[in-house]
This record gives C-alpha cells, structure tokens and sequence, in this order.
C-alpha cells in the first residue's frame, strides 16, 4: 500500500502519532501519523519526529464535525450558555474539531452584515475551526443581491424554518429561495416540522386549557415532520435545489426522506443524538422540561427505524443541534410551552455516544466516522480540506481510547451549560486526545491546551451532490 511509504526522512516532521490504529480507508490500520505545517504529512511504519506521542491501542479518527450548533442564541432575554469559546472546549472534549453555526438576522439586517457580525463575535473567541449557515427569517429584494456576496464569503449554505411564528418561511416564499438556491448553487438547510398545523394544535390545546410538556410530542407529532419534508422534496424536484434536512427526529420523517430522494429530489438528512439516545418518557418527569426540544422527543417505539436510517446511512449527518439553555433559563417557562427555550446540549457527548454503539456492534465505525466527519465536510463544502486522514489535509484529529467503561456525568463536563441529559448514560471508551490542524487542544489527562481564538473561519464551496441524489440506500 503505498500510504503506508513514509514521504520523507526522519526527523522532518513536526509531530509524530506512534503506533495508532488509524482511520484510512475506512478501516482502522496500525501504523504511524505524522504532521508537519499543521498537514498530515506521512503515514506509515517508524516515522520519527521531535516529538512523538505513543497510541498503542487507541485509535486515531479524523476530528469529528458538528454542522449543527446555536452558540451564543439569544432567545428572549436569554442566551445559549456556551459562547464560540466555552463550546469550542466542550467540542474539543468530545473529539470535535469543526463546527458549523448560523448567523441570525437582526431586523432588518441584510445577509452578509449577519454573516460579519457573527464572524466578529467568533474570531476572538472559536478554539476550533468553524464556519456559519446564512440563516434567512424573511425572503426579500436583499436576499437576492446578498446571495452572490455570501458564496464569494465562503457562504454556501442558508437555513430556513418551516415552523416557529416569528420565523416560519410561507410556501411562496420557500419556493422562490429554492428557485433562487438552485440557481446559485447554494444548499438549503430546512428545520422541517409543518407550522401551520403545529399552530393549529398548539391553539386547540390552549383552548382546553392542557399545556403540559408532556403535551409536546402532540403538538408536534411526527406527521408535521414527516408532511414538512414531503413538500421540500416536491419543491426539490420542481426547482433542483439541494436540500439538507436538519435534525430529523422520526423513522416517519427518514421515510419520507428516503422516499423523496427516490422520486428525483435533491435531498439529505442529518439526525441528533438526543432523537437517537433519549425518549418521550423523560417529558413526563417532574423536569420534563429540561429534555424540551422541537422536535420533540419522540416514543422508544419508533427509535429502531431512526437507527435502521442511520445504519444504512439513508441519513447521511449525526450532528448535535447542540442549544444549551441553563436550567434557571428552561425554569422561567412558567407552564408556557411558546415560553421555553427549546434546544439541548450535545457537542461534548455526541461522539463517545455514537462510537460506544460502534462497540457495542450497533453500527459500523464506517458509518460512524462518515456521518459525524466525511459526509459534513462533503456536504457542506469542506472535503478534503476537513473529514478525512489523507496526507496534505489539515491535521484534525480525535484520538479515541476504546476500553474504558464509564458513566456520563455532568460533574466530568467542560460546557458551560448547568446539567446533561445524558446523565448516568454507560459507555465504553473516551476521547483520549484531540488535535487541530496539528496543535494537541484537549488530552484526558491535561484536559484542554487549545487557544481563545485559536480556531479560524473555514471558507466552504462546493457541495458534493452525490449526498442528494436517488442512489442513497432505501429505508
Ligand atoms: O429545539 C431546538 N432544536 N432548538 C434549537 C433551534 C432549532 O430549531 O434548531
Ligand atoms: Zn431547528
Ligand atoms: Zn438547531
């Protein structure tokens, strides 16, 4: 194999990784790693470098990408407890060396100004590389002169919301921006859960006077999720444009995917940890409301064809939606489901959760390491700067110890945010180093090195449209 051939003499390398078990080709294969210029610069058998790190029995994985986080949300007179920075640390614990955030228009603040006043707050702040979705809450003149702007700015995805009043997109207007993405190539990336039905059930409870959080699965169930992404796809077939499906929660709505990409539309998914891992059970406990999402938590039941999805990468994206609202926060809701923040917390957590299933024989370390690290970084432009372990891309790396046996606890945490609700969760194995472009920035044992405003801006292009075509596997 001529990957394994080292490329140069010893001791031109920066750092060295010994005796690993390395991602590279999608198997684990031991050798050395090594990095010079913040590249992986070498892998092979021996190398040598100024300073070598000794990996007998780890393994070493590309760093995880998180394309879904709200960090530093406003949401009423609260915010997301974990800024760029305190989010950065809890990623770089959990093995994430990218994340994707969104800008938010203020007003009636134009795409590209968002776009730099998120770039502000971030650039002092991210200890890991990130970039931003361009996010749109109303389809104007304005969004049709920035499109250009934000894709020269390394732009090339925008989010949209089908629900939330002061947010949801009408038909009209989600199909002019489709026709408006198709033709730029930018990718869309869709909350998708049907607001106009949610808001009708949400009015009828009101009525009855039944506000529970209990209540929230019913206010959103599964239909408004499944109908919402069967008209994205009917609007992808018609324009071409690409879509991206964020946190879809349900096998109904992996179904409806699955089923839309086969009648021609352009169209991708990405599920969560939280859709994954926990249930509508928790919503029942006396503080249901710390486990509020929309969508909501769904029934144990249908959490088998959620997986089905994901094992057979008809999902092509495990990412977090990682929303952290402290519990003093989630408290203020005052039994007013419009009043609570929405969003947990899963950036530290995701990748252990995930690869202790890999463990466990639950789905392959293939499909583990393509959905939380190839696939983002294809889909969203970044390939192969970012997602994989090939010589001459950055250095980005989550070196993974896979035999401890543990148990997650808030109290071991790096988020800023007040609770998990992965508590008293069991896994094997632990995140035992993790490396940017190089640089070691979290180790188990000295936990994190990195650097406020040590990460930077990733410019992103092109988008792999492989990942939205009918040749995805079935559900
Ligand atoms: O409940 C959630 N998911 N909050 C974060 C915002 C969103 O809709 O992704
Ligand atoms: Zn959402
Ligand atoms: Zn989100």
């Amino acid at each position: 194999m001529t990957y394994l051939k080292p490329l140069g003499g010893a001791k031109m390398y920066d750092l060295v990784l010994k005796n690993g078990k390395i991602f590279l080709n999608h198997e684990l294969v031991n050798a050395d790693l090594a990095i010079k210029d913040e590249k992986i610069a070498a892998i092979g058998q021996e190398l040598e470098a100024k300073h070598a790190i000794e990996l007998a029995g780890k393994w070493v994985l590309p760093g995880l990408i998180d394309a879904h986080t709200h960090l530093s949300l406003p949401f009423r007179d609260t915010i997301t407890t974990d800024d760029f920075y305190t989010g950065s640390i809890a990623g770089a614990k959990g093995g994430v060396t990218t994340f994707i955030d969104f800008t938010a228009q203020q007003g009636d603040e134009g795409l590209v100004a968002s776009l730099n006043r998120r770039k502000a707050q971030a650039q002092n702040q991210a200890g890991i590389d990130y970039s931003f979705h361009a996010c749109i809450s109303k389809f104007s003149k304005g969004v049709r002169e920035d499109l250009p702007k934000l894709l020269s700015e390394g732009i090339n995805s925008l989010k949209v919301f089908m629900a939330y009043p002061h947010m949801m997109l009408p038909d009209n207007e989600l199909f002019e921006l489709m026709k408006l993405c198709a033709e730029h190539g930018v990718l869309l990336t869709v909350h998708a859960e049907n607001g106009t039905m949610i808001e009708g059930l949400i009015a009828d409870a009101e009525k009855k006077g039944v506000m529970g959080i209990k209540l929230l699965p019913e206010l959103r169930p599964e239909v408004t999720e499944a109908t919402a992404i069967k008209t994205l796809g009917t609007m992808s077939q018609a324009t071409g444009c690409p879509v991206y499906v964020v946190h879809i929660s349900s096998g109904l709505g992996a179904a409806a995917l699955v089923g839309e990409r086969g009648a021609g539309a352009h169209i991708a998914g990405e599920t969560c940890p939280q859709y994954l891992f926990l249930d509508n059970s928790l919503l029942a406990k006396e503080d249901g409301h710390y486990f509020s999402c929309c969508p909501p938590l769904r029934a144990r039941s249908g959490q088998g064809l959620l997986w089905d999805a994901l094992k057979s990468e008809a999902l092509s994206v495990v990412a977090t939606d990682h929303c952290p609202f402290n519990r003093a926060d989630k408290d203020s809701w005052e039994g007013c489901i419009s009043n609570l923040p929405m969003g947990l917390p899963g950036i530290e957590s995701f990748g252990e959760l995930i690869l202790s299933e890999v463990q466990r024989g639950v789905l392959s370390l293939q499909t583990a390491i393509k959905t939380m690290s190839e696939a983002p970084a294809r889909i969203f432009g970044m390939f192969p700067q970012k997602g994989s372990l090939r010589i001459g891309t950055d250095a980005d790396i989550m070196v993974y110890d896979p035999e401890p046996e543990r148990v997650l606890t808030h109290k071991e945490m790096l988020t800023t945010n007040d609770y998990t609700v992965y508590e008293g969760f069991k896994v094997k194995g632990q995140t035992h180093l993790t490396i940017l472009r190089g640089k070691p920035i979290y180790s188990q044992e000295a936990g994190w090195m990195g650097k406020e405003g040590g990460g930077r801006f990733l410019k992103r292009a092109v988008v792999d449209s492989s990942f939205f075509n009918k040749k995805r596997p079935e559900l």
